[in-house]
């Protein structure tokens, strides 16, 4: 089975005083969250679509998908409480799965952020096909900016090749047994350092191909990516 997995488990307090979680404002006419949601019902290829939020947000989620889904969708999508940090929520999203559904050992998630609403069908294609023949996957862009590492924040230590960089998006899309064995292998003091899931893959060893990613699959952190967010909703919309 393939499973899609929205992570909206996160306050966003980058975002700023706002009135509720950045995953749930308005982009255009619709919460960030149902636009992504949008896209990833329109792939047949999904068995069911997990959202994690957190638990006081899950009614509001709930009613936001009566509000924005047709009927006939609903079923496919489930809502769970997420967890204290993203690969938290990932993994309580993972629980849902295999107490609901069982687990076999060919099943794969593509784990992606509520506040990425522009990925692609092609994103979530690609992620699908690499998950299922090596096992675990990242979606990226090139760097464009030389990235300078300084590991005491005062001097550089290094300028790596910017041709060998890239900048991590989402989904990250992983077989589901090995993720799980992985996380369960890690210790307290791994889990707090490992915030990024291919990572677990990465320092255990295991490969984590590359999937092109797109400019535009921007994650909506600040202020300032709303306002990007909606003019480019606008923009979308004037197209059409
Ligand atoms: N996320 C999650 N569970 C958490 C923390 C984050 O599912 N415990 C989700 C967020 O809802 C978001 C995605 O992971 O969709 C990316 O995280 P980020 O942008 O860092 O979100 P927040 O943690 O909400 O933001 P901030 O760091 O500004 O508080």
């Amino acid at each position: 089975m393939i499973y899609a997995e929205i992570l909206a488990g996160g306050k966003g307090t980058r975002m700023g005083n706002t009135e509720m979680p950045k995953q749930f404002l308005k982009i255009g006419e619709k919460p960030i969250i149902i636009h992504t949601l949008e896209t990833f019902l329109l792939n047949s290829r999904f068995e069911k679509i997990i959202i994690t939020t957190p638990n006081q947000w899950i009614q509001h989620t709930n009613d936001l998908i009566n509000k924005y889904i047709p009927k006939a969708f609903i079923e496919k999508i489930k809502v769970c409480a997420g967890g204290s940090d993203r690969n938290e929520s990932i993994m309580s999203g993972i629980k849902f799965i295999e107490e609901n559904y069982g687990l076999n050992d060919d099943d794969v998630i593509v784990t992606h952020d509520a506040v990425r609403p522009f990925l692609t069908h092609r994103i979530i294609n690609d992620n699908i096909d690499s998950a299922l023949e090596f096992g675990a996957c990242d979606t990226v862009v090139p760097a464009f900016d030389t990235i300078v590492e300084s590991k005491n924040r005062e001097d550089i230590s290094d300028i790596p090749r910017r041709d060998f960089m890239y900048q991590g998006q989402t989904p990250q899309s992983f077989n589901i047994k090995e993720l799980i064995n992985l996380y369960n292998s890690l210790t307290k003091g791994e889990k707090q350092i490992l915030t990024d899931a291919a990572k677990i893959f990465v320092v255990k060893g295991k490969n984590v191909k590359l999937v092109q990613g797109e400019v535009y699959n921007m994650k909506i952190t600040t202020p300032y990516d709303l306002k990007l967010a909606n003019a480019l909703v606008r923009d979308d919309l004037n197209d059409k």
